[in-house]
């Protein structure tokens, strides 16, 4: 018996899928359907989705007495320095010292306070301290990738960090993922926990991302973007991007399902 050899799709076949779909996804806005503002769970140009999606409706979970009980957390638990990620070793990680500061909003507009955030990202060549992570980048001793924060009273929050690298998956053939942190909202239940990416501006690899395109809606792919804001930039120290996080309504944020990770 031979075996055939598994071809990987190119980046122009992925490519092709993902405008078929998108193209599919206008004309049916342009009907008059609703834009599609999260990401689609079965996405086939992001080829491992069309194995791990979901395929039964979401089991409705209200609070009961566990819930009510489980840990919430407050300015206390989280100490103000495990937002910087620059100052978890004996020295500085290298990269692009930024700082992504931004507010917690529902669909109102109102802060959403006192809220635990987690980020985790790639270090500034593009690599994850994990162990699936084997890609020729190198890692920074320096760095580890992750932090967190609490929401103030105005839904505000604030981590300094280096800009993260685009890193290798192997979705198909020479794919990238474009560069981006990891955001959880932890919520005040464990049924509320929220994930979502945060994109850079100007990303080459945008257009050619099964992940980021999966949002077939292009304002609710816009809205994963940080802004640059010259006036967040400290001289002579780092650059700051602003990035708001909107929970609900016509303009929140998508938000992914916990399997996705990449
Ligand atoms: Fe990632």
């Amino acid at each position: 018996m031979t075996t055939q050899p598994i071809t990987q799709p190119t980046q122009p076949e992925i490519t092709k899928e993902i405008r078929d779909i998108e193209a599919d996804a206008a004309r049916a806005a342009a009907a008059g359907g609703r834009p599609e503002r999260h990401a689609r769970r079965d996405y086939a140009p992001y080829r491992s989705s069309v194995l791990r999606h979901p395929t039964h409706e979401l089991v409705r979970v209200d609070p009961e007495e566990v819930e009510r009980f489980s840990p919430a957390f407050g300015h206390t638990d989280v100490d103000v320095l495990e937002s910087d990620l620059t100052i978890q070793h004996s020295g500085e990680p290298l990269g692009e010292r930024i700082t992504v500061s931004g507010r917690v909003l529902d669909g109102e507009g109102r802060p959403v306070r006192h809220q635990l955030i987690e980020i985790w990202q790639a270090n500034s060549g593009g690599r994850y301290v994990h162990k699936r992570d084997q890609h020729p980048a190198p890692l920074d001793p320096n760095f580890t990738g992750v932090g967190r924060a609490v929401t103030g009273d105005d839904g505000s929050y604030r981590f300094q960090t280096i800009k993260p690298g685009p890193y290798p998956w192997r979705n198909h053939l020479n794919a990238w993922r474009p560069a981006h942190i990891h955001f959880s909202l932890f919520g005040s239940a464990f049924t509320q926990r929220l994930v979502t990416q945060m994109y850079f501006p100007g990303d080459p690899l945008f257009a050619l991302d099964p992940i980021y395109q999966s949002i077939t809606d292009p304002a609710a792919r816009e809205r994963l973007i940080g802004q640059y804001d010259h006036d967040e930039s400290v001289p002579e120290y780092s650059l700051g991007y602003v990035w708001d996080i909107v929970l609900t309504g016509p303009k929140s944020t998508r938000m992914e399902s916990e399997e996705d990770h990449d």
